[in-house]
């Protein structure tokens, strides 16, 4: 099977790839590297001795994209493109509402033109707002915090509507929790342009030295330490769900919350940082961040039930390669 990958040399974009390719997808890649380098392409090559084909282009760009669908049968797409900062897309609403809807409507346009009737979509835990954990499938939308989680929830729509209107459409909506770690070979990994706005990567920089100390947001939540609690997911569990997701594929539209399931809080998230990399990160408590949730984690019944996926590798995993990733790159 063919499958586009939109934003497919980005952080989970790139661990997708390589798992697609090991399990004998036909990978093409459509990135217009806003939030990626053009370097993961050889790293894939390298890994998995296979460079999939790679369109450098602009996915809300409907006239681009198209030639895509008119060069290949694209049989699966998985969108990834998109911006993903929540407290930049506070400071920079249009861009968010303008790139992330408008490349899910490009690109759903064009597979119900070329007849691609697989969508897989990476949506977010943001789209609960704030509710009580464990979140559940189920569970009604409340307004997000942010514009980012608002261009996930109305994307989710989209999407519905689309597989309203076309009955032999289906879309998978995975809806990510917190995604940490790296490939184990320490090749790619998560590596945002400038200052980190996710706390993995942040206390990376810190343990290497690139930045002076971690700033904790808030230690009077209503928590077991009183620092935030979030659902961490290694990023190969992660990739290895769209496999899984791609090959389950029900038909219509269904959603499934992608996390390990388990709350754990920022401090004990650099206290196991610490103690299985062997090294110090200095932090400092700070005021809380706006928008901020005290506590969220999922509830993964259902992906394990109808996607015969669960999360396998362990918080010393997540911390490790991470580690490894940054000491390397
Ligand atoms: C986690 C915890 C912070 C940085 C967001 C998006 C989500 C996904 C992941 C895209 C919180 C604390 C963080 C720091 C800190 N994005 N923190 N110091 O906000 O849970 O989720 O990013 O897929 O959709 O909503 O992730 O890593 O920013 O924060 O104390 O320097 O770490 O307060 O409690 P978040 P995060």
């Amino acid at each position: 099977m063919k499958i586009l990958v939109s934003g497919g040399l980005g952080f989970i974009g790139s661990h997708t790839v390589i798992e697609l390719i090991k399990n004998k997808y036909t990978v093409i890649i459509a990135d217009n590297l806003s939030n990626s380098s053009i370097d993961v392409l050889d790293k894939i090559h390298q890994l998995t001795g296979i460079k999939p084909h790679f369109y450098q282009i602009d996915v809300t760009d409907y006239q681009e994209t198209k030639k895509i669908f008119q060069e290949h049968t694209i049989d699966g797409l998985i969108h990834f493109a998109g911006f993903k900062a929540v407290f930049e897309s506070i400071k920079k609403p249009l861009a968010y509402y303008q790139n992330n809807l408008l490349s899910t409507i490009t690109l759903s346009r064009l597979c119900t033109e070329y007849h691609c009737n697989n969508f897989v979509f990476s949506s977010s835990a943001t789209v609960y707002g704030d509710q009580e954990s464990p979140l559940k499938e189920d569970m009604n939308l409340m307004p997000s915090t942010n514009p980012y989680g608002e261009t996930k929830k109305i994307s989710e729509k989209i999407l519905r509507d689309t597989a309203f209107a076309h009955p032999e459409f289906s879309a998978t909506l995975l809806r990510y929790f917190n995604p940490v770690g790296a490939h184990e070979s320490g090749l790619i990994g998560e590596k945002p342009n400038g200052i980190p706005n996710n706390l993995m990567p942040y206390i990376s920089k810190v343990a290497k030295g690139e930045l002076k100390e971690l700033s904790i947001f808030g230690n009077d939540y209503d928590t077991i330490d009183g620092t935030g609690v979030r659902d961490f997911i290694h990023v190969m569990d992660l990739a290895k769900a769209h496999v899984h997701a791609l090959e389950k594929m029900p038909s219509g539209v269904s959603i499934y919350n992608l996390g390990t399931g388990k709350g754990i809080s920022v401090l004990e998230m650099v206290n196991a940082f610490m103690k299985y990399n062997k090294v110090e990160i200095p932090y400092q408590f700070k005021a809380r961040r706006a928008g901020d949730l005290a506590t969220c984690y999922a509830n993964v019944d259902k992906a394990k039930k109808e996607l015969d996926w669960q999360a396998l590798k362990s918080l010393e995993d997540m911390v490790v390669d991470s580690w490894r990733f940054e000491q390397m790159n």
